[in-house]
């Protein structure tokens, strides 16, 4: 019995490269069991989904480890968010803090905001949030972002850098490849 069940394993083993040497195109999403509303419904190409389709954080080892979308977000977040919306999505004196705002934001919402921008123009202050709709430094990452900023606004994952991540997908970098172009 235990010699059957080593060689299973063993044949596992073996057809994990082969697993993902599969071109991105044809791999099938898997479903996952949704635990709650911003809890993945679904995986693909190492890029999880929520119930409503919108993307979501997978988050595992007690919080330290996460899939690349949320570590590539708090790559991109990092470069061109964090000047105004301070480390973290805590917010500045000058911005609020995106971990309050993502609560209950859907993706739609978040990427009209980060698309066309937002303005609260008073008498007494001028709050401009830029539009980045040409911007293909936020523009191809915008799922990554939301992502991140979704897994801070759960408590899922915590104040600085992540400690690891799960592989980087084939499929992320063909599309950010084709993005970037
Ligand atoms: C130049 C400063 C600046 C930068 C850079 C900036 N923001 Fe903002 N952002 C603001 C300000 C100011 C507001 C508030 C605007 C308002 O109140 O209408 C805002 C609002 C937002 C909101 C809406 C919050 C709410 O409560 O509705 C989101 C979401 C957001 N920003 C995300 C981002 C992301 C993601 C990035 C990086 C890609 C980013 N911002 C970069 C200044 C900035």
């Amino acid at each position: 019995m235990r010699g059957i069940y080593i060689g299973l394993v063993g044949l596992l083993a073996g057809a994990v490269p082969a697993l993902a040497a599969t071109p991105p195109d044809s791999a099938a999403a898997t479903d996952l069991k949704s635990l709650g509303p911003t809890q993945p419904a679904k995986v693909q190409d190492g890029q999880y989904t929520d119930k409503n389709g919108d993307p979501t954080y997978h988050v595992t080892d007690g919080g330290k480890k996460v899939d690349w979308y949320t570590m590539s977000g708090y790559l991109r977040y990092n470069a061109n968010c964090i000047v105004c919306h301070g480390p973290d999505g805590m917010g500045s004196t000058y911005a609020p803090s995106l971990v309050d705002a993502l609560k209950g934001m859907d993706y739609a919402h978040f990427a009209g905001i980060i698309v066309g921008g937002k303005k609260d123009v008073t008498a007494s202050q001028e709050l401009v949030m830029p539009a980045f709709g040409d911007n293909r430094n936020v523009m191809c990452y915008m799922p990554d972002i939301y992502t991140y900023l979704r897994a801070r606004s759960d408590g899922a994952v915590g104040r600085n850098r992540p400690e690891e991540h799960e592989a980087k997908p084939a499929a992320f970098t063909k599309a950010e490849d084709a993005c970037m172009k």
